[in-house]
């Protein structure tokens, strides 16, 4: 649609989307058949033996999981998405991923990104740092002069691992500090409170990395998740926050978040299975009519329907009932609360 043009041709950062989680199956069966290894959706499901098998298997658990309630859906998410990171091994399935990742945000006109990595989901499995992030840094560098889209990676730790490994893993980053300009925080929240973390969140605020963590939508302890990740953690607080869609609820929380002026990453699409969309578009309006720079972003656009940054523009555009100005403001929040070099944030739009 004409409309629809507007949304497609504006200018994009993208400030939330896990780069694990934008591994398609098309890609993941090419890895998979590159390097030999078993393919299967989650940890001890069957093995899957084509692409059509593993279409129809992620396609088995998706519309399934209107009858799961919202614990199910997310352990049935981390299941998936942590199984498909045993496609990729060498330097090379980096370098695709990332590539991957940039021609689809490129398409769609992404001119900065900050993707996160979970780091301890590969190194778990024996992969080396170098074919990590050597694979990264050639896509990088090879989407900046060829696609016109400049980027900085986020650095997650997994929240469901002990705050020892992840300080483990902060230290074992350094050599790549170049390539990272924040630490975040992400898996599953289940009793995991922010404030766990705050010693090697206080070392890497210390150390001049800006600081983001997920407070995902509708868990047990949100608002008080929040509270900790605007306030406590580090001392004085993070500097954006990932989803924390329920602070729509909470007129002090959203106080709290205009008062510190920070940024939130909006994922709309990944919140569809957890709520109605008329709830859905009043929270998402209850933050934007409050001031808050909110940003619109994918999450795991291959465990979302193959839903990536547009189609996550265009369903807040219908949820909400945005204009193209709004969108406009969508968009300058993005780069506003981005950690680009002022010199990069002065050319985007
Ligand atoms: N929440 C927490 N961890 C994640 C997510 C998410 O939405 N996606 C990938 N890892
Ligand atoms: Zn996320």
């Amino acid at each position: 649609a004409a409309d629809d043009k507007f949304v497609l041709e504006i200018p994009k950062v993208e400030l939330h989307v896990h780069i694990e989680g934008t591994l398609t199956l098309n890609l993941r069966w090419k890895l998979t058949q590159r390097n030999g290894t078993i393919l299967r959706l989650v940890p001890n499901g069957p093995e899957l033996h084509s692409l059509e098998e593993l279409h129809a298997a992620m396609d088995s658990i998706m519309p399934d999981s209107s009858r799961m309630n919202n614990d199910e859906e997310r352990d049935m998410f981390f299941e998936s998405y942590f199984e498909g990171f045993q496609a990729l091994k060498t330097e090379e399935d980096y370098y695709d991923l990332a590539m991957n990742y940039f021609e689809h945000a490129a398409s769609m006109n992404v001119r900065y990104c900050e993707p996160f990595f979970d780091p301890q989901g590969h190194t778990s499995r024996g992969v080396s740092w170098s074919n990590m992030m050597d694979g990264f840094r050639k896509a990088q560098k090879e989407a900046e002069e060829k696609l016109n889209i400049k980027s900085s990676w986020i650095m997650c730790f997994l929240r469901d691992h002990s705050p020892e490994s992840a300080t483990e893993h902060y230290k074992a980053a350094q050599p790549y500090r170049d390539m990272i300009v924040g630490i975040g925080l992400d898996s599953c929240e289940e009793d995991r409170r922010p404030s766990l973390f705050e010693e090697v969140f206080a070392q890497a605020r210390g150390d001049g990395f800006k600081l983001t963590m997920h407070c995902d939508v509708d868990q047990k302890n949100t608002p008080k998740h929040i509270r900790q990740v605007v306030s406590v953690v580090a001392g004085e607080g993070t500097d954006r926050i990932d989803h924390g869609l329920n602070a729509s609820d909470d007129r002090s929380l959203i106080d709290l978040i205009l008062k510190r002026d920070m940024g939130m990453t909006i994922c709309p699409w990944s919140y569809l299975r957890h709520t109605t969309y008329a709830k859905l578009g009043q929270r998402i309006r209850a933050l934007y009519d409050a001031g808050i720079k909110i940003t619109i972003n994918s999450d795991d656009p291959a465990f979302m329907d193959d839903c990536w940054i547009l189609h996550n523009f265009l369903l807040a555009k219908h949820l909400c009932g945005f204009s193209d100005r709004d969108i406009t403001v969508l968009a300058r929040n993005a780069i506003n609360v981005s950690w680009a070099e002022q010199s990069v944030k002065d050319n985007i739009l």
